[in-house]
C-alpha cells in the first residue's frame, strides 16, 4: 500500500491536516522544530502501533488533547486508521472502515521503513535494534513469522517464570522442549531471509559504498552456538540458568554483525559511510518485501542531510531512484535535496511533490 491521501489528528505540533502525496518522491523542507520529523512519525506510528522516537504515546498526541488519530488512503479504496485516547486508554485500529483488534492486522497492509539521523547509532549499538530490524523484515516476508515469534514469547515468559520458582530439571522439561522447538522454526526462518539478504545487499552497497561492497561480511548467532543443538546447550547451563532466573539461549539471544577486515564495521568506517550501510540496507530490506508481498515499501528518511556529503547524497539519489519506492524525505536546507531533486526530474518531470513546513503548518510548494 502507499500513501495517497494522510490525515492526521492531534499529533505533536502538526495542525489537523489532510495531506495528498506523490506516489514516488516526496520532499519536506522546513526549520528545526518545524513539524518534519513529525510528519514520518505519524506514517511510521500508524503502520508500527507505535513511534520511532518515545515509547510513550501521551508525548506524541498534542498537548491539551487526549486522542490523536492517524488515517491514510491509497489510490485504491483502501484505507488504514489508528487513534489512541489517553482518556481510556484505547487504541482504536481500522482496516478500510472495519474495526479489527490486531495491530499485526493493520500492519501487513503496509511496509514502513525510516532512517533518521540516530538509526545508525542504534543499530550498531546493540543486538535488540539489530534483532528487530531484521524481524520487520520477516514479518513482511516470511509466512507467519509473527505468530511464531509470539508463540515462542509465551513460551519463553513460562519457561523463565519456572526458572524463578527454581523447579527441577524434569518439571521443566516440557517448556525447555517447546522452548527449543520454537526457537529451531525460528532460527530456521531467520538463516534463510539473512542469505536472501545477503544477496540483495550486494547490489546496492554497490550503489552506496561501492568500495567496499565486497568487503563486508555478514555473520549472525542464531542464539545459541552453531556447533550444538538448543536442547543440549540448556541441559549443560540449567544451574546457571536457574542462578540467573532467566533462558540463557534460545532465539531470543539472535544477533547480526558486519565486519570488515574481520573489525566491527561501526569501527572501521566513518559515521557517514555508516549511514549508507544503513541505508543499503534498508533498501535491500525493502526489495525482499515488495519482491514476497508485491506491495511496495513507503520509505523514509529524515534528515537527509546529516552526516552525507555530496557525493553520497548523489549515490543516494541513484539508489532512491532505481529502488522506485514512495519515499518521503525531509531536511532542513533545499541545497541537501539537490542531487535527488536534480536526477529525479531528470528521469521525469513532476516526478515529485515537495512540501514545506512551518510551526506545524504544512504547505505545498
Ligand atoms: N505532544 C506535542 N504537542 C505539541 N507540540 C509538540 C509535542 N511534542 C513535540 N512538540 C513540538 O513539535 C515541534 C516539531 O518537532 P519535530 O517534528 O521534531 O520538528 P523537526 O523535525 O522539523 O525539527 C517541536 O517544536 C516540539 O517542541
Ligand atoms: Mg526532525
Amino acid at each position: 500500500m502507499s500513501v495517497d491521501q494522510l490525515n492526521i489528528v492531534n499529533f505533536r505540533n502538526l495542525s489537523n491536516t489532510s495531506l495528498n502525496f506523490h506516489p514516488h518522491l516526496n520532499l519536506v523542507l522546513g526549520e528545526n522544530g518545524s513539524g518534519k520529523s513529525s510528519i514520518l512519525e505519524a506514517i511510521f506510528f500508524l503502520a508500527h502501533g507505535k513511534s520511532f522516537r518515545t515509547t510513550k504515546v501521551e508525548n506524541i498526541v498534542s498537548h491539551e488533547h487526549h486522542q490523536l488519530t492517524v488515517n491514510i488512503k491509497d489510490h485504491a479504496v483502501n484505507s488504514l486508521g489508528i487513534s489512541k485516547n489517553l482518556s481510556t486508554n484505547i487504541l482504536t485500529i481500522q482496516v478500510n472502515g472495519q474495526r479489527i483488534n490486531k495491530l499485526s492486522d493493520l500492519a501487513k497492509n503496509i511496509a514502513v521503513q525510516i532512517v533518521t539521523p540516530e538509526s545508525f547509532k542504534l543499530f550498531f549499538g546493540g543486538p535488540k535494534e539489530r534483532r528487530r530490524f531484521i524481524d520487520l523484515g520477516l514479518f513482511h516476508v516470511k509466512h507467519e513469522f509473527s505468530k511464531k515469534w509470539s508463540v515462542f514469547n509465551k513460551i519463553h515468559k513460562q519457561r523463565n517464570a519456572c526458572l524463578r520458582k527454581k523447579v527441577t530439571k524434569q518439571e521443566l522439561a516440557y517448556w525447555t522442549g517447546e522452548f527449543c522447538h520454537y526457537s529451531q522454526i525460528i532460527a530456521d526462518d531467520r538463516v534463510e531471509y539473512i542469505a536472501q539478504l545477503q544477496v540483495e545487499l550486494i547490489k546496492w552497497l554497490d550503489i552506496l559504498l561501492p568500495q567496499l561492497t565486497d568487503k563486508i561480511k555478514i555473520h549472525y548467532s542464531q542464539g545459541w552456538s552453531a556447533k550444538k543443538r538448543l536442547s543440549e546447550v540448556l541441559n549443560e547451563n540449567y544451574e546457571r540458568e536457574k542462578l540467573q532466573c532467566f533462558s540463557i539461549a534460545g532465539a531470543h539471544k539472535f544477533d547480526v554483525k558486519f565486519t570488515l577486515y574481520k573489525q566491527p564495521l561501526d569501527l572501521v568506517i566513518s559515521r557517514g559511510q555508516q549511514k549508507l550501510f544503513l541505508l543499503a540496507l534498508t533498501f535491500a530490506q525493502a526489495k525482499l518485501i515488495e519482491k514476497v508481498k508485491q506491495v511496495k515499501p513507503i520509505l523514509l528518511i529524515d534528515d537527509i542531510g546529516a552526516e552525507l556529503d555530496i557525493n553520497s547524497r548523489k549515490a543516494l539519489a541513484t539508489a532512491l531512484n532505481s529502488l522506485a519506492c514512495q519515499t518521503i524525505v525531509t531536511a532542513i536546507n533545499k541545497v541537501d535535496l539537490m542531487p535527488l531533486l536534480e536526477q529525479t526530474i531528470a528521469e521525469k518531470e513532476d516526478n515529485y511533490k515537495m512540501f514545506h513546513v512551518k510551526h506545524g503548518e504544512i504547505s505545498i510548494e
